[in-house]
């Protein structure tokens, strides 16, 4: 079945999405980097991997389609944050509107009953709901932490042991600090 031809736009940008999210994530961890919070940047690296990987998964299905893959530019992403508490609550809206993409993509495959589409967008959906979930859970307990560098730096240690998600090997090639 061919693909619908405003869904393969759709899911190419897509792509582009998740790529512009992967340098997002780069970014954050990047600014961790130049912080004593070698735990954020390992977290922040990690999430890069893996939205790559999700813009990997939807070259795949488009390629396995038959479909047209036509990639953009990627954005400069910001590169200036005020706090640890301040990237994640960023990271919160991102992950927000990522999964409102994806729902709309979902809206668009059930407008034309395009029912493998619907299945890899449940697959992603559900992925959004689990980021949105950690991201939340972390962010709720830096609140905790406030200011406290002891707080904040228990929490960094628990980030840096974050493992590899969905996204699928996520974790590889990163050496272990
Ligand atoms: Fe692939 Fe977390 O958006």
């Amino acid at each position: 079945m061919t693909l619908n031809s405003k869904l393969t736009k759709l899911l190419n940008e897509q792509i582009n999405n998740e790529m512009s999210s992967s340098y997002v994530y780069l970014a954050m961890a990047a600014w961790f980097e130049q912080t004593p919070y070698a735990g954020f940047a390992q977290w922040m690296f990690t999430q890069s991997r893996e939205e790559t990987m999700h813009a990997l998964k939807f070259y795949q299905y488009l390629a396995d389609r038959d479909a047209k893959v036509e990639l953009e530019p990627i954005a400069k992403p910001k590169a200036d944050f005020k706090s640890p508490l301040d990237v994640f609550q960023q990271s919160l809206k991102q992950e927000e509107k990522v999964t409102q993409q994806i729902n709309d993509l979902y809206e668009v495959a059930e407008q034309v009953k395009d029912h493998a589409s619907k299945n890899l967008l449940l697959w992603f959906l559900n992925e959004q709901m689990e980021e949105e979930k950690i991201v939340r859970d972390m962010l709720d307990r830096l609140k905790l932490a406030g200011n406290d560098p002891a707080s904040l730096l228990v929490l960094d240690r628990e980030a840096g042991s974050r493992p590899a998600g969905g996204g699928g090997g996520a974790d590889a090639g990163r050496t272990a600090r």
